[in-house]
C-alpha cells in the first residue's frame, strides 16, 4: 500500500476539484488509487484521463456505463464501478492510504464510515456524517486507528492550533474554542427582504466559492451550526466550550483560547487548497499556489456577535447538540430536505430554519445507538420535513 496513494470521494465537487489541483502541483508525491462520485459524466471523464486512477466509480448507474464506454473508447485502463456499494468498496481497498471524504450531506455517510472502519487517514470534509452518527463514528476512529484530519478550514484551523499529542481541552489548558463564520450573503440585509431571496442570491458567498448545499448553509448559517456539531466530536467539547463568532473577512480561519489567555488564530485566504494542503501533507507542510495574505491591503478584520433572530437555524443547531440522541439527525435531515425544497423554488428562504425548528419540536427521539438506528431517524425526520414542505407548497 503506497502511502500516498489517495481516494478521493466526490472528485467532481468543489472540494474534490480543489484536491485534484493541489494533487496535480505535486506528481511525485501523490498517486490517485480512485475517484468517485454521483452523476457527472464529463467531469469524471476528464479526471480519470488526467489522474489515471485504478478504479472511478459513479453512483448513478446509467451514468457509470456511459462512462464506462467513454473510457474503453479512449483506451483508459480505469476500471469503472457503479452504485453506493462502489463508492464503500474503494474507500475501504487495501490499496489506499488515504481517503478524501467530499460527498456532499447524509449521502457521504456510508462510504466515509467504510473508509473509517478500514482505518484509513481519512480527510473529512463531509460533515453531515459527523453531525448524524457522531458517538457511533469516533468509536468507529478509536476502535480501527483511523486517522482523522479535518478539512472544513474551521476545524483544520482549530487543529492547526493544538498541540499535536493533543488529547482533550482540559489537559492541552484550553479555555475555548472560537468558530469563526462570515455570517454569508445576507449578514447585513433587512430582515423583511430575506423573504425574497432567491437561491442564485444564497449561493453566492462573498469570501467562498463552494457547492450549492454548502452555501445555502452558509446564508442560513446552518453550516456554522453543523461545524458547532462537528467540533464538538473532533475535538471532544461540550457546547459550552465553542463560542461562534461572526468575522465577515473570513481571514481567521478559527481560535482557541488558553488558559493563560494566550489566543491561537490561524489565518490565510479564504482558499480551500490551504487546508486540503494541510491535510494532504501533514505533518509536513506542502505547496500550494494560494495567494499570500497581503496586510497591507486587509487593514483590518471585524468580529461581532452573531444575531440569532437573522440566523435561527445556528440557535436550533446548538440547541440540537445540547439535546444529544438524535437530535443532530433530525436536524441535518429536515435541513437537507428544506434546502433542496428551497434550491428547487418550492418554498422561500426563511422557510428552511421554519421547517427544521416544526421537525425539531415535533421529533420523538431515540437513541441512535447503531447505523441503522440513525438511518432510521433520518428517515423519519426527512418524512416529516417533507410533508411540511408539501403542506407550504399547496398554501
Ligand atoms: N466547498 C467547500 O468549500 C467546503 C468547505 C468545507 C466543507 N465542505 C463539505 O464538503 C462536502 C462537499 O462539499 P462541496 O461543496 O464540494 O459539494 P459539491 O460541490 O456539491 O460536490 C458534491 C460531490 O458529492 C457528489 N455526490 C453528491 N451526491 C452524491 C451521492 N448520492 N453519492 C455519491 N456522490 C454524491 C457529487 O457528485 P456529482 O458531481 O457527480 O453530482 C460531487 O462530487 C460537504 O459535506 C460540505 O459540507 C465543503
Amino acid at each position: 500500500m503506497g502511502a500516498n496513494n489517495l481516494t478521493v470521494l466526490g472528485s467532481t465537487g468543489s472540494i474534490g476539484v480543489s484536491t485534484l489541483d493541489v494533487i496535480r502541483s505535486h506528481p511525485q508525491r501523490f498517486q490517485v488509487f480512485a475517484l468517485g462520485a454521483n452523476l457527472q459524466v464529463d467531469r469524471m471523464f476528464e479526471q480519470c484521463i488526467e489522474f489515471t486512477p485504478q478504479y472511478a466509480v459513479l453512483r448513478d448507474h446509467a451514468a457509470a456505463n456511459t462512462l464506462k464506454q467513454r473510457l474503453n473508447d479512449a483506451g483508459s485502463s480505469t476500471e469503472v464501478l457503479a452504485g453506493d456499494e462502489g463508492l464503500i468498496d474503494i474507500a475501504g481497498a487495501t490499496d489506499s492510504h488515504t481517503v478524501m471524504a467530499a460527498i456532499v450531506g447524509s449521502a457521504g455517510l456510508d462510504a466515509t464510515l467504510s473508509a473509517v472502519r478500514a482505518g484509513k487517514r481519512v480527510l473529512l470534509a463531509n460533515k453531515e456524517s459527523l453531525v448524524m452518527s457522531g458517538k457511533l463514528f469516533t468509536d468507529a476512529v478509536n476502535v480501527s486507528g483511523a486517522e482523522l484530519l479535518p478539512i472544513d478550514s474551521e476545524h483544520n484551523a482549530i487543529f492547526q492550533c493544538l498541540p499535536h499529542d493533543f488529547s482533550s481541552l482540559s489537559s492541552a489548558g484550553i479555555r475555548r474554542i472560537l468558530l469563526t463564520g462570515s455570517g454569508g450573503p445576507f449578514r447585513e440585509t433587512p430582515l423583511e427582504e430575506l423573504a425574497s431571496k432567491t437561491p442564485d442570491q444564497a449561493c453566492s458567498h462573498p469570501n467562498w466559492s463552494m457547492g450549492r448545499k454548502i452555501s445555502v448553509d452558509s446564508a442560513t448559517m446552518m453550516n456554522k451550526g453543523l461545524e458547532f456539531i462537528e467540533a464538538c466530536w473532533l475535538f471532544k467539547a461540550q457546547p459550552k466550550d465553542i463560542e461562534v463568532v461572526i468575522h465577515p473577512q473570513s481571514i481567521v480561519h478559527s481560535m482557541v483560547e488558553y488558559l493563560d489567555g494566550s489566543v491561537l488564530a490561524q489565518m490565510g485566504m479564504p482558499d480551500m487548497r490551504t487546508p486540503i494542503a494541510n491535510c494532504l501533507g501533514w505533518p509536513e507542510r506542502i505547496e500550494t499556489k494560494v495567494p499570500s495574505l497581503d496586510f497591507y491591503q486587509l487593514g483590518r478584520l471585524d468580529f461581532s456577535a452573531p444575531d440569532y433572530q437573522r440566523f435561527p437555524a445556528l440557535r436550533l443547531s446548538m440547541h440540537a447538540m445540547e439535546s444529544a440522541l438524535d437530535y443532530p439527525v433530525a436536524l441535518n435531515a429536515a435541513n437537507e430536505i428544506a434546502v433542496d425544497a428551497f434550491l428547487s423554488e418550492t418554498i422561500c428562504f426563511t422557510q428552511i430554519a421554519e421547517i427544521i425548528e416544526e421537525t425539531l419540536n415535533n421529533w420523538q427521539s431515540s437513541e441512535p445507538d447503531s447505523l441503522e438506528a440513525v438511518k432510521d431517524s433520518d428517515l423519519r425526520a426527512r418524512q416529516y420535513a417533507a410533508q411540511r414542505v408539501n403542506k407550504r407548497k399547496l398554501q
